[in-house]
């Protein structure tokens, strides 16, 4: 299996309980390796850019308000096959749908503050990396 890259955030639901480490202990237990971090504080235009694909979703408005209501942690996680990876460990974006032992069924407090975002593929991988981290800002 090929070594790929995958974007992950920890959501503002994570950060402010301070679980940053521990999302971060379950992604490492998982086989992927943290090459980018960073904590920021998402603007209003960074979040409706990021989910643009869900602009016309009923919930986009809630889905940027809740993004930019604390900080994120952005990283990009390395691994063998690191997207579907990353989403196993994830498990289901609502919570009451994830599996035992995944972050969102340990974590996560509702289907929008969900603890964690992942890629859904390799292509989306790509473009969501590069709208947080320049090349040199990535050490694998
Ligand atoms: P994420 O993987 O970050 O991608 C889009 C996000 O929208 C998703 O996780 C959820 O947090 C959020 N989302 C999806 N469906 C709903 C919903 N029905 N209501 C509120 N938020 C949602």
């Amino acid at each position: 299996m090929a070594v790929t890259r995958t974007f992950s955030i920890i959501k503002p639901d994570a950060t402010r309980r301070n679980l940053t480490g521990a999302v971060t202990k379950m992604l490492e237990e998982a086989g992927l390796r943290v090459v980018a971090s960073k904590r920021i504080q998402m603007s209003k235009e960074q979040a409706e850019g990021f989910y643009a694909v869900h602009k016309e979703r009923p919930f986009f408005g809630e889905l940027v308000e809740f993004m930019t209501s604390g900080p994120v942690v952005v990283q990009v996680l390395e691994g063998e096959d690191a997207v579907a990876r990353n989403r196993k460990v994830m498990g289901a974006t609502n919570p009451a749908d994830a599996d035992e032992g995944t972050i969102r069924k340990t974590f996560a407090e509702s289907i929008e503050a969900n603890s964690v975002h992942g890629s859904d593929s390799d292509e989306n991988a790509k473009i969501e990396i590069d709208f947080f981290f320049k090349p040199e800002e990535i050490v694998g």
